[in-house]
């Protein structure tokens, strides 16, 4: 029998790897119901969210503030980052500078970076700082993601216009023209869908990093730099990359097989929570169709639905199902957005939920510092360099 490896004690030692079903903190900013396939944000489901009108400025407010805003109150938040969404020459001259060299989460973090050096202000670390910086990165992060799309294919960047709503502006900023009533509907239910999921490793890792007390600006890049990840955000774009490799329906099964036969994990699918169909994917499925029918790519809602038969037959007994990365490319890429522009557009809605739980937890602070059982060796003898 192997000798068993001398292991340092931090009290309990039983421990899953990547802290499955570890708690770090109480949170009432929303609840994932991994059993029943459920999203709450604050008490209210998603589906009411999506259909209640108020658009993703007020489910940023919600997440944020705590509570649903009135009228007045939603007026005077959506002015607020109306009025904030310009971005300065110098992330401009950034963009133009690596915008097409570089993979687009890339450019959207470091552009976060130059918008923290740029922001000279000497501010201690607390709620109030933190929420300007908050309001600020949740209203450029669609001008600097449009910015990108723009210069990726060799336009010139589109400044905000404030009159706009969220969603509406993004969009025209991003494809140089009005966008359809449908197609800002739709757009604007996505960032509500994507803004908030618990503690995911993007919203945990800007999370642990703000627990240091550091700048805000540095935790948001942190957050950024783990949703990039095709576990994380990233598989968006893998998902509809392995439907543009199906290609053909009629080859969905060859490939499945294939994938089988090489253990590969199929992008879309999977959830550390869900355990049942993310509900997330249930509201984009027949959205994916609309879309993929009306821009003429039906084909691939077809592959995706062949494809989801067959893991969710294969899979579905170990609680693996289609996740909110799966039908999301499909709408995207009906609506002309660039393959590697899908994981900015998911952190254009997120940055509400790492804001939200940033502030939530700054209050009561403590900073994230767990232990690894050490099984390494003890009391090595050193050998001299000339021994060795
Ligand atoms: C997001 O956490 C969040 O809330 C994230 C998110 C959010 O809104 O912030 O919901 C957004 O990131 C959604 C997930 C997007 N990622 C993908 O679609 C990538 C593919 N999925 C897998 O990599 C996986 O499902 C994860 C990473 C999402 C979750 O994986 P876990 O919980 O770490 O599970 P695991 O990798 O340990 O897998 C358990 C078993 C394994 O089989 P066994 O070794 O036990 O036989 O399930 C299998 C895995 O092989 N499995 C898959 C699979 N996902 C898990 N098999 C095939 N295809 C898959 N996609």
């Amino acid at each position: 029998m192997a000798e068993e490896k001398p292991r340092q004690f931090v009290g309990k030692t039983e421990f899953k790897k990547g802290l499955e079903g570890a708690i770090t903190n109480e949170s009432s900013i929303s609840y994932v119901d991994g059993a029943n396939g459920k999203l709450i944000y604050r008490g209210f489901s998603i589906d009411d969210l999506c259909a209640g009108g108020g658009g993703f400025e007020e489910t940023a407010y919600l997440l944020i503030d705590g509570e649903l805003p009135t009228k007045a109150q939603l007026g005077a938040f959506s002015k607020d980052l109306a009025g904030r969404r310009a971005i300065p020459q110098e992330v401009k001259d950034l963009i133009t500078l690596v915008g097409s060299r570089t993979h687009p989460m890339n450019t959207l973090r470091t552009a976060v970076s130059v918008l923290g050096c740029l922001n000279t202000k000497e501010f201690e670390v607390n709620v109030e700082n933190d929420l300007d910086i908050a309001m600020s990165l949740t209203a450029q992060f669609p001008t600097v993601v449009a910015a990108i799309q723009r210069v990726r294919n060799g336009q010139s960047i589109l400044d905000p216009d404030p009159s706009l709503g969220h969603s509406e502006d993004f969009m025209r900023m991003m494809t140089g023209e009005a966008a359809d009533p449908r197609t800002a509907e739709v757009m604007d239910m996505a960032l509500i869908i994507h803004a908030e999921h618990g503690m995911n490793a993007s919203t945990f890792s800007a999370m642990v990093t703000n627990s240091s007390l550091t700048d805000m600006y540095s935790s948001i890049c942190a957050g950024i730099g783990s949703l990039k990840g095709p576990l994380h955000g990233g598989a968006n774009e893998a998902t509809l990359n392995t439907f543009l490799e199906i290609e053909d329906p009629a080859k969905t099964d060859e490939w499945f097989a294939a994938a089988k036969e090489k253990k590969q994990k199929v992008m879309g699918f999977g959830h550390r929570v869900y355990k049942a169909y993310d509900p997330r994917a249930v509201i984009f499925d027949p959205i994916a169709k609309e879309f993929a029918e009306r821009a003429g790519s039906g084909h691939l809602h077809e592959i995706a639905k062949k494809l989801e038969a067959l893991v969710v037959a294969d899979l579905g007994g170990k609680g693996i199902f289609p996740n909110v990365d799966f039908f999301s490319g499909v709408i995207y890429n009906a609506m002309g957005i660039d393959t590697d522009m899908f994981t900015p557009i998911f952190a254009v809605a997120r940055i509400a939920g790492w804001s939200a739980r940033i502030l939530e937890y700054l209050p009561e602070n403590r900073l994230f510092r767990p232990r690894a059982v050490y099984v390494g060796d003890l009391e090595s003898n050193y050998t001299p360099i000339d021994q060795r």
